[in-house]
């Protein structure tokens, strides 16, 4: 436990910690399932804030140095086997299922230091006011890196994209490129803003490919890459449906069109990409095939049909995707004071179990993942045949 001591001590009394997180809890009995801690400036006076995160709850306290590292030392031993420690100069991740003898692994800071004052604005990824070439040459911000008020909610949409990578990220592989696709990458914002996240503000190496249909959309994107010097993003012209040039560990696709989200989603999966990341929009091809009595005099009503028709096209998605073995949330993308096209589909393939060190309880998580994946083919045909529908997705 001294190890441990040492490094808290270290870190926190030097005020050198942006974030650490407590998880891997040691009994079920735990109330809470996470600890974030965080330092935070309140009224001229520096704190550590610790987050309890419980089922349906988040708590905070505000300690100062010594009771926390005292604290620390008692999450360690009572509560939680692994620790991530994110400061200015370094990452450790502290794993202790015996706490006297931990397992402590350093490596490279992959966190900014952040502003810490306690009601602050929110701190966006790529804040306003700080110049960002790639945002200035968008025509998103003025050279001093303001922001346009016309386009705040671009800005906005940017980084809670930003946001909703960062918290997929840790199951990349980062020890090699990383592929990514964005499919339908129109004017590219968010692409542009992909590379300059995994590129240049997490530093990885990054090989990302923005297609899009549109000739004169790609040249434009190509030509801005060029002058930014963003080497590994390049923008091709082609139909989703029909790419066939190479695999991703990430897929984005954003507002394409009906079904040329099936068709990224068809290859996402046939890559094995770990990562999927789709807003889908104009969901119409199940509109004319959706076949049910009950609800008809609901759907006389196109308007209510067509919500319909964009909830279960979703729907099916999701449960196809958890069928090929990925983990599946439906999260909202932005609020809907930006677009009514706001539901996120996030897939991330679960981590397949190594064979030869396989333990009793990784034998379990895979016989349940087995399960999952079945149970949700099953829904996914059940509520195929109910609807009568044969939609696009079926060719996963
Ligand atoms: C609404 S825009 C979205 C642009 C960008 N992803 C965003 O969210 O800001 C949709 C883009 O998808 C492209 N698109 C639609 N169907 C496509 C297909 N089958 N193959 C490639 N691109 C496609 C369109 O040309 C258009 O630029």
């Amino acid at each position: 436990m001294e190890q441990i001591k040492e490094i808290l001590k270290n870190i926190l009394e030097e005020k050198k910690l942006i974030k650490m997180v407590f998880g891997s809890a040691r009994k079920k009995t735990i109330p809470y399932h996470k600890i974030i801690i965080r330092p935070i400036i309140i009224k001229d006076q520096f704190y550590y804030q610790v987050e309890y995160h419980y089922k349906d709850k988040v708590i905070h306290e505000n300690l100062n140095p010594e009771d926390l590292i005292l604290l620390c030392c008692d999450f360690m031993i009572m509560d939680f086997k692994q620790l991530n420690i994110y400061a200015i100069n370094e990452d450790i991740q502290i794993l202790a299922a015996n706490p006297n003898d931990p397992k402590v692994l350093k490596s490279k800071p992959s966190k900014k230091k952040v502003d810490l004052s306690h009601n602050k604005k929110k701190q966006y990824i790529i804040p306003d006011n700080e110049p960002c070439d790639f945002l200035i040459r968008l025509g998103v911000s003025d050279y001093n890196g303001k922001v346009f008020q016309k386009h705040y909610s671009k800005f906005r949409q940017i980084n809670k994209f930003l946001e909703i990578v960062d918290d997929s990220f840790e199951s990349l592989d980062t020890s090699k490129t990383i592929k990514v696709i964005d499919f339908g990458c129109g004017k590219a914002y968010l692409t542009f803003a992909l590379y300059h996240y995994l590129r240049i503000i997490k530093g990885l190496d990054v090989e990302i490919i923005g297609l899009d249909l549109k000739e004169d959309v790609i040249e434009f994107c190509n030509k801005i890459a060029q002058e930014l010097e963003f080497d590994k993003l390049k923008f091709l012209i082609g139909n989703i449906k029909d790419y066939a040039s190479d695999q991703a560990d990430m897929v984005v696709t954003l507002h394409a069109c009906d079904t040329a989200t099936d068709f990224a989603l068809i290859n996402a999966v046939k890559w094995k990409s770990q990562i999927i990341l789709s807003v889908p929009c104009c969901q119409h091809e199940l509109f004319n095939q959706i076949k049910e009595t009950l609800h008809a005099p609901l759907f006389k009503h196109g308007i209510l049909k067509d919500r319909f028709t964009e909830i279960l096209t979703d729907g099916i998605r999701g449960l196809k995707l958890e069928a090929a073995g990925y983990d599946v949330k439906m999260i909202e993308f932005t609020t809907l004071e930006h677009t009514s096209k706001n539901i996120m589909i996030k897939a991330v393939k679960s981590k397949p179990v190594a064979t030869s060190s396989e333990t009793e309880k990784d034998v379990k998580e895979t016989a349940a993942r087995k399960n999952k994946a079945l149970k949700a083919n099953e829904e996914y045909e059940a509520l195929k045949k109910y609807w009568h529908i044969n939609p696009t997705i079926d060719s996963l």
